[in-house]
């Protein structure tokens, strides 16, 4: 059984990425959707998969093909303290309304958000109440949310983040448990860095300034210089996101421009220098396989790096959304077996033993000869059995039936190794 996912505000993808990596090939992405021309540039890039360009507002959810898992990270900057804070005043705090217009229509089993922190205590915790409200009472899901630090998933980055997982049909989820943390900054850090990144003196100079005037008042804290072994600040897309994450280059790691204005003699001396936009992409746990096309100005890249989710935060979510997928569909299943009112008790039975005991091999085959002796060991007689086999199949339980084999269907095989279960 393939998972079909859809990705809104797709971005440049973090989101899917993770997923990917817990789902593997069970899942396909069938659906992508994100405004922004040059994220969905970057999302072909690494994804071989453009992103439709549309407005979420534009989008007919009745067009969409039909889906089991809804994935957004709708904007943050109606909630985020960087911003002005207006929520649904703001017409980029609107959009999560679509969303669930999208949710409303189509009832995709697993809902996956992301979105900041403060989305919790946005206008006195009324904004995520409301949210709650909608996605409990209004469209019926068992809600489950948890601002995690990506600093606790191997990743060398403070980002906390809100992740808001619901379930169509299972009331039960646990967010994942931090993992010890073994990559740090420099381990994200290019050996050879071009002067370009090494700030200018004057800079510098302004930003001394700046952290220092802002001291005096009593607030804000400026720039700041991260230890090479440390773990950098929250990576955002506006400018103070990179003067925050500022590291000191030794001198024999820089390529020198001779002339021009990256030149030794206009950089700063202390060789404080930004990091790069590709630097920047592993300190969000992107894969060195990830990449910018070459169509895209280095502010842009820095500006979707800063959009983007921390990967490994998504993927270990994503491992205990998986492991619940599975359990939650077993659960449907079985209520739809017993449904099937048609089958004999027996047959349920026998049904069931083959359905979560190991009688089914690996690749789904079970020989006709080993399906008459467990009928025998349950004492039902195979012929009665079989007069099922033609609803089994309508039932997408097997698959096809030879003279000499039975073939049970990639949904079944999912369900293999479930024998506590029942
Ligand atoms: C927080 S980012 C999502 C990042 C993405 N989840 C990722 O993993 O890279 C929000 C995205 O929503 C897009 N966006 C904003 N308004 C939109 C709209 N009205 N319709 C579609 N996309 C929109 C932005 O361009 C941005 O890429």
């Amino acid at each position: 059984m393939v998972i079909k996912a859809i990705d809104l505000f797709a971005g440049i993808g973090g989101i899917r990425l993770g997923i990917e990596q817990s789902f593997g090939e069970d899942i396909k992405i069938i659906y992508a959707s994100e405004k922004s021309e040059y994220s969905r540039r970057t999302y072909y890039h690494n994804f071989n998969h453009e992103p439709e360009n549309t407005d979420i507002l534009e989008i007919n959810a009745k067009e969409i093909p039909n889906f089991d898992i809804l994935l957004a990270g709708f904007p943050c900057q109606a909630f985020s303290i960087a911003g002005k804070r207006k929520g649904f005043m703001d017409e980029r705090g609107r959009l999560v309304f679509k969303v669930f217009d999208i949710i409303n229509i189509k009832k995709p089993e697993v809902v996956f958000f992301e979105n900041v922190k403060f989305l919790k205590n946005h206008n006195k915790k009324r904004t995520f109440l409301w949210i709650l409200n909608q996605l409990e009472y209004f469209l019926g899901y068992y809600v489950f949310f948890k601002v995690l630090n990506s600093a606790n998933y191997n990743v060398p980055q403070k980002r906390e983040r809100l992740y808001i997982v619901c379930f169509k049909n299972y009331k039960d989820f646990t967010f994942p448990k931090p993992v010890r943390r073994e990559i740090q900054l420099k381990n994200c850090l290019t050996k050879q860095i071009s002067s370009k990144y090494i700030l200018s003196q004057k800079y510098l100079d302004g930003l001394k300034k700046h952290k220092k005037r802002h001291q005096e008042k009593g607030n804000g804290f400026g720039f700041q210089v991260i230890p090479k072994n440390g773990i950098a600040n929250t990576i955002v897309c506006g400018g103070m996101g990179r003067e925050r994450n500022l590291i000191k280059e030794n001198k024999d790691n820089i390529e020198w421009d001779k002339i021009g204005v990256y030149k030794q003699s206009v950089r700063n001396s202390e060789l404080i220098r930004r990091l790069t936009p590709k630097e920047f992409l592993k300190v969000q746990g992107f894969p060195s396989t990830f990449k910018f096309p070459e169509n895209i100005s280095e502010t842009e890249q820095y500006k979707q790096v800063g959009n983007t989710v921390s990967v490994p935060v998504i993927n270990h979510i994503g491992n205990e959304i998986y492991k619940n997928f599975f359990t939650m569909k077993k659960k449907i299943y079985i209520r739809k077996i017993k449904e099937f009112k048609d089958l004999s008790i027996l047959e349920y039975q026998i049904l069931k033993i083959l359905l979560i005991g190991n009688f089914i091999s690996k690749t789904g085959i079970i020989s006709i000869q080993s399906l008459k002796n467990t009928c025998k060991d349950f004492k039902l007689h195979y012929l009665e059995f079989k007069k099922s086999f033609r609803k089994l199949i309508k039932f997408e339980i097997i698959e096809k039936i030879t003279p000499k084999r039975i073939y049970f269907s990639k949904n079944v095989l999912k369900y293999r190794h479930f024998e506590d279960y029942y």
